[in-house]
């Protein structure tokens, strides 16, 4: 298989994914596919009873993504969305409607489309299994729930949203086990992925192991 510019990360809601996407992005001048984001923007329009193949030419046409430093934000027409996708709700909702063979055929290709040849970090479930089998380089991403579910937790406390960590530990986990279990694109880590646990690691560890892998396998 012809192997192209192509760093995949996948993992578990709140692994930190996200963050080291947009790191690596910047500090290599990648193009960037948060997918999850996809999906929450299908569950967004979704949930305001659009149909499918509208939904899709919306993020096609009508969406654009601006990395900010360590903001991705998501803009629809020119108004900001990127909070309004990042509730429990709407996580809730893309994680149901994710399970459908109609909505992952239907972002196949505005996924494929991210890719340009300066290169490309995506991140998400099913990116080094599915969407970029042909990436050069793989990674797995992942955190112990509890410690996943205190980031997620600074994360929508920073949004002004409430939280209770309960029950964040058990959406988180009902997430995971739905995600692993379903029978399109589970959630796991490529035979070719090389498999990092965050859970005693700092963003910045993260990102320097990381980057010593994209300087030996990828540049
Ligand atoms: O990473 P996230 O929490 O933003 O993802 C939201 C949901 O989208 C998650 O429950 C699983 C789904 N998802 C997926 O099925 N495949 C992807 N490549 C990315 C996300």
């Amino acid at each position: 298989m012809k192997k192209i510019n192509v760093i995949t990360i996948d993992g578990p809601s709140a692994s930190g994914k996200g963050a080291l996407s947009r790191k690596v992005a910047n500090n290599f001048n990648l193009n960037i596919l948060d997918s999850g984001v996809l999906y929450r923007l299908f569950a967004y329009f979704y949930n305001l009873n659009t149909d499918n193949q509208e939904i899709t030419n919306i993020i096609k046409n009508q969406i654009n993504f601006k990395l900010e430093k360590d903001n991705l934000r998501v803009l629809n027409q020119d108004k900001d969305i990127t909070s309004k996708l990042r509730t429990e709700d709407i996580a809730k909702t893309a994680s149901k409607i994710s399970s459908k063979k109609e909505v992952r055929k239907l972002l196949f290709n505005i996924q494929r489309n991210f890719y340009e040849e300066k290169g490309l970090v995506a991140d998400g479930r099913d990116m080094g299994t599915v969407v970029f089998k042909d990436a050069k380089l793989k990674i797995f991403l992942t955190a112990s729930a509890e410690i996943r579910a205190k980031r997620r937790y600074i994360e929508l406390q920073n949004l002004g949203q409430e939280v209770n960590m309960p029950a964040l530990i058990a959406d988180i986990e009902a997430r995971d086990l739905k995600d692993s279990s379903r029978e399109l694109s589970p959630l796991l880590p490529a035979d070719d992925a090389i498999i990092i646990d965050s859970s005693e690691m700092s963003l910045e560890e993260v990102f320097s192991f990381t980057e010593n892998l994209i300087k030996k396998e990828f540049i």
